[in-house]
């Protein structure tokens, strides 16, 4: 048989039960005296047996008794909350203290890399404008070629178009070329110089001035240099001399202004030359080339000093080019 329990062995129950959460005291025997009406005392409740009641009925003990324990589990619950809570603000505050020391980490990490890709972009700045030095250092080296953009007013809106897209191609070719030349364009009228500039970075094209002055107004004092290019001269142009500035008709006319360029370099004193093309290859076509053609010819001899070399590269296969065998010496 269960001993009956005491109102004190009770409240010690309930007090066990509160300082542990798993041991909750069983219900009272209906001859167990009980408490109606809880002390606080911390987290517990100890009951204290009121004076005027002297005994409670099995029922009333019970029922008591399910309220302490009610008690009981919430008084635990909420303590045990409490600790969770301080817990877990205790953790968050180390985590707080890692994410600052992450965060920390990852400013100043992300600083240096800053750090890093400003310098890589100084580098690259110091490396492209190293470039551009060099590439304006070896245009001076190369011959000076003018290309004379005069004749804006004979041309139709469709070869304006055309001589635009020429000296895109003109530019390309001396960027590339392992030996460019210096470009000047002169006499750049409204016609041509809206076209180019529709081109991006056309401003920033190096070795290649542009200017509305014509040719003969630049080179004053260097006329007796300056040497007209054009199919028509009956002068044949066997070296580039670096010391000549040679000139190329900025025209396209479909062969409409025939000798316009010997004309003009003519009428104007100046001496003139053509490619020694029929000494050298085999036309299927006109002798007339594009301007860039003519050019791309310019560039090419000046790196290999070379006629036919120069030719079989550059002249198009429109103009069905067969180069000329070497001459062979009789005497060997
Ligand atoms: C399409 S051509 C213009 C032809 C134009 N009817 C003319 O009177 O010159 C463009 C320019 O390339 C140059 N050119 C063309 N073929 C040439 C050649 N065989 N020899 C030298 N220069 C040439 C000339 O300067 C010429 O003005």
């Amino acid at each position: 048989m269960e001993p009956k329990r005491s109102a004190n062995s009770a409240a010690e129950a309930v007090r066990d039960a509160s300082e542990d959460t798993l041991s909750i005291p069983a219900p009272p025997s209906a001859s167990a005296p009980s408490s109606s009406t809880p002390v606080k005392g911390g987290n517990l409740f100890l009951f204290r047996k009121p004076s005027r009641v002297k005994d409670v009925s099995k029922s009333v003990a019970k029922k008591l008794w399910r309220q302490e324990m009610w008690k009981v589990k919430k008084a635990t619950k909420k303590a045990a909350k409490r600790a969770a809570r301080q817990e877990t603000n205790r953790q968050s505050g180390e985590v707080g203290q890692d994410d600052n020391l992450n965060l920390q980490a990852a400013t100043s990490e992300s600083k240096n890399d800053q750090l890093l890709r400003k310098q890589r972009r100084e580098q690259r700045k110091n490396q492209r404008h190293e470039a551009q030095m060099a590439f304006l250092r070896r245009c001076e080296e190369g011959a000076r070629v003018v290309i004379d953009c005069g004749f804006d007013s004979h041309m139709t809106e469709k070869e304006l178009k055309s001589l635009g897209q020429q000296l895109m191609y003109v530019y390309a070719s001396n960027k590339r070329a392992l030996a460019p030349c210096t470009v000047h364009i002169a006499e750049l009228g409204a016609g041509i110089q809206q076209r180019l500039s529709c081109v991006a970075g056309v401003q920033n094209w190096q070795g290649f001035n542009r200017e509305t002055r014509p040719f003969m107004e630049t080179y004053a004092a260097e006329r007796d240099k300056l040497v007209y290019l054009t199919s028509d001269s009956p002068n044949v142009l066997t070296q580039l001399d670096p010391g000549l500035i040679y000139v190329i008709g900025g025209i396209v006319d479909r062969n409409r202004l025939k000798h316009a360029t010997y004309n003009k370099a003519l009428a104007q004193g100046i001496a003139t030359a053509r490619f020694p093309l029929r000494e050298h290859v085999q036309l299927g076509s006109s002798p007339v080339l594009a301007v860039n053609h003519v050019f791309d010819i310019l560039l090419e001899f000046q790196y290999t000093n070379d006629w036919r070399a120069t030719f079989a590269k550059v002249l198009p296969n429109r103009k069905s080019v067969k180069v000329n065998e070497p001459a062979v010496n009789k005497d060997s």
